[in-house]
């Protein structure tokens, strides 16, 4: 067949020559398509006696060939010049110095929550836990406080919206961690140790006030606990917690639930303005205790006759600010960036027993 030569000298030439891939689609469409140049010669060896068949059948196929052998290697070597432009193009330095980012950091309640877990951890409490809206049983009537009781009134409760016409007593934002020691004796029972960290809530603001607030509640039960037991626990937290040796100050008090009560005060120094924990012969108060009332035993299904313990309430903020040296608690909850950076603490100062953090 003649020709074939120049047949294949041009279309190499146009695949050489093809600038990108949808040109490159058109010369294959062109010269090996249904109707492309090529095919058509194919189509031509029917019309020839068998042996120019003979001659011409094998040398177009070898054209065919070489054309889709040289479009193949022409879309591979355009990709490849596409992808060294790209990288050409995206280059990226990875020498540059990393871009700042700022790292958040841990609040101070949640720091110090986790200092007082860890130490009371390691005297044998665990963590109990109870919801925030209560019913007024868990928060009042299980904790000795009746209905008439004047500790209701001073609470300054949050009472929940009932529908009209519902004379059920409304739920309550719990005003203190108390109504965890309730739960926790129903579902477990007597001998236990727990301390129950959580908010709290209390219609009051001021400069030493904010309607939700921090507490930590500790309850202690088993057969001949005393008095002396709370007063050594509370001593050794204090210390593990101002990292030295404070001194308490037991002053007799009235709680509902407690028989007999009393308020605990540490040691400290106010000078120039500072207050110092464990030293000098100023008292500050930290805390509310007592022995466990035996009604709130029966209200919790702890048979009173058998079982005695201590339980205690401390407002985790307060003691934040006094170990931290933070001066006004309604900063606390102001999210102020400025105000989290500067007394928050980075993630990798994990409180441990003794840490000194
Ligand atoms: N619930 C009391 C309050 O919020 C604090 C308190 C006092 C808790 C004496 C106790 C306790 O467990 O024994 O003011």
């Amino acid at each position: 067949m003649d020709g074939l030569d120049s047949l294949r000298a041009t279309w190499l030439e146009r695949i050489g020559n093809a600038g990108d891939e949808a040109a490159l689609e058109e010369i294959r469409v062109a010269a090996i398509g249904k109707k492309g140049e090529i095919s058509l010669k194919m189509r031509e060896l029917g019309k020839m006696t068998p042996e120019e068949r003979q001659a011409a059948g094998p040398a177009l196929n070898a054209l065919k060939d070489e054309v889709n052998s040289a479009l193949a290697a022409k879309k591979q070597a355009l990709a490849d010049a596409a992808l060294d432009a790209r990288l050409q193009a995206e280059w990226l330095d990875v020498t540059l110095p990393a871009r700042h980012r700022r790292v958040g950091t841990i609040h101070p309640v949640s720091q110090v929550t986790e200092e007082v877990t860890a130490i009371f951890a390691d005297m044998g409490f665990s963590v109990a836990e109870g919801p925030q809206i209560e019913t007024d049983w868990y928060n009042f009537d299980a904790l000795n406080i009746p209905g008439h009781h004047p500790a209701r009134a001073e609470m300054d409760t949050f009472y929940t919206h009932r529908a009209e016409g519902d004379d059920r007593p409304p739920h309550v934002l719990r005003t203190h961690t108390s109504p965890v020691q309730i739960r926790h004796m129903e579902a477990h029972g007597a001998p236990c140790r727990v301390i129950a960290p959580g908010r709290v809530y209390r219609a009051d603001y001021d400069q030493t006030h904010t309607p939700m607030f921090h507490q930590v509640e500790g309850l202690a039960i088993d057969r001949d606990l005393s008095m002396a037991n709370l007063k050594w626990v509370l001593e050794e937290f204090f210390t593990a917690y101002f990292g030295t040796k404070v001194k308490t100050r037991f002053r007799a008090s009235h709680f509902p639930f407690t028989e007999p009560s009393a308020e605990v005060d540490i040691q400290c120094s106010f000078e120039g303005g500072t207050v110092k924990v464990g030293e000098g012969d100023g008292w500050l108060e930290v805390l509310g205790s007592g022995m466990v009332h035996p009604k709130v035993l029966q209200a919790a299904g702890v048979d009173p006759a058998e079982w005695q313990g201590f339980a205690f309430g401390m407002g985790i903020d307060r003691i934040a600010m006094l170990k931290y040296g933070i001066p006004d608690l309604r900063a606390f909850f102001d999210s102020d960036l400025r105000w989290l950076r500067h007394y928050g603490f980075s993630a990798l100062q994990v409180p441990a027993v003794h840490s000194g953090v």
